[in-house]
């Protein structure tokens, strides 16, 4: 029994998105809004979908938003404008800030329990302008509100496998990412992925230079090959209802072991900030999830030399955005 919003729900994310969610069996209530009007369509649409969840869709007018969040358990957040050719994922940073700013603020009115997923870009800058906004009200927990980065993931495995000349089905592999979601920002472990990739691809220094920058810039190849029409939406709707349904499982079905990546608050853990070795507020890693969120942030590891450099660029870039979307909220900062 468990309500879930969907915010944002008419765009190139939110469609799919909502298709997926509906077929979530633990979802009994779908709420989906978006600023245009053609939400209340897409609800009609996904509605007909035969699993329990009763879908319903609401725009600002008649309070829409307070109706969609009352009651809500998880709110999944792909709203905002995407990228054009060219463009950088901070480039959406003065529209898409705002946006996240006044639906968080419905958040921490309506449902200030609720998990937070956010997917809308830049989430280096707008995780941050969350927690800020639930922090002025009063109702932040640092255990619900996520980044979703889950499609770096998603990327990684299907590049690698590609890189190495396998189907990218079998076998699956699992590489831990993180950082941020952005460029330099994403840093795959490849020398952790399980299993193992081949020696041969670590050895052939340009190969592994190109992998990891393919993974970096992902999503750019998608923007480019849609030449000017938006971005990744069909992977990102994957890669979203993969992480709330990872989300769900471990909070409102009592799965155990559930392991998911995501960008979230970090400030609070003294052993990650001396694997990282600089003080960060948010990052991205593989984390334990349960009934209350975050149960547990998994360690680094062992970083290879070249993953080390990788990181350190990281952090040159990730500090800044992060200070961005806190004085977005904070300007006297
Ligand atoms: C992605 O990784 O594909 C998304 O963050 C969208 C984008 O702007 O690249």
């Amino acid at each position: 029994m468990v309500k879930a919003a969907l915010l944002g729900a008419a765009g190139g994310i939110g469609q799919p998105l909502a298709l997926l969610l509906k077929q979530n069996h633990l979802i009994t209530d779908l709420a989906l809004f978006d600023v245009v009007p053609l939400v209340k369509g897409v609800a009609a649409d996904v509605g007909h979908v035969d699993s329990p969840a009763v879908t319903t869709g609401y725009t600002k007018e008649d309070d829409g938003l307070k109706h969609a969040l009352t009651g809500a358990e998880i709110v999944i957040i792909p709203a905002g404008v995407p990228r054009k050719p060219g463009m950088t994922r901070d480039d959406l940073f003065n529209i898409n800030a705002g946006i996240v700013r006044d639906l968080i603020q419905g958040v921490a009115e309506h449902c200030p329990k609720a998990f937070v997923c956010i997917i809308s870009n830049p989430v280096n800058s707008t995780v941050p302008i969350a927690a800020e906004v639930l922090k002025q009200a009063g109702v932040f927990d640092p255990k619900r509100v996520f980044g979703v980065t889950t499609l770096d993931v998603v990327r990684s495995s299907t590049m690698s496998a590609q890189a190495i000349g396998k189907p990218t089905s079998a076998p699956e592999y699992t590489i831990p990412v993180i950082g941020g979601h952005s460029g330099k920002t994403i840093v795959p472990l490849l020398s952790q992925s399980k299993p193992s990739l081949p020696e041969s691809l670590f050895k052939d220094e340009e190969k592994l230079a190109a992998l990891i920058k393919r993974i970096q810039f992902g999503g750019d190849e998608v923007v480019e090959a849609k030449g000017g029409a938006g971005s990744a939406t069909l992977s990102m709707a994957y890669a979203g209802y993969k992480f709330a349904s990872d989300l769900l499982s471990a909070a409102f079905d009592n799965k155990s072991g559930v392991v998911a990546p995501s960008y979230v608050y970090v400030k609070d853990s003294s052993d990650l900030q001396k694997e990282i070795g600089q003080e960060i507020d948010f990052f991205s890693v593989p984390v334990e999830l349960g009934p209350s969120g975050v149960e547990k942030l998994h360690p680094l590891g062992k970083l290879s030399s070249h993953e080390q450099n990788l990181l350190k660029d990281c952090l040159g870039e990730l500090g800044g955005s992060i200070t961005k979307g806190v004085q977005f909220i904070q300007p006297k900062l």
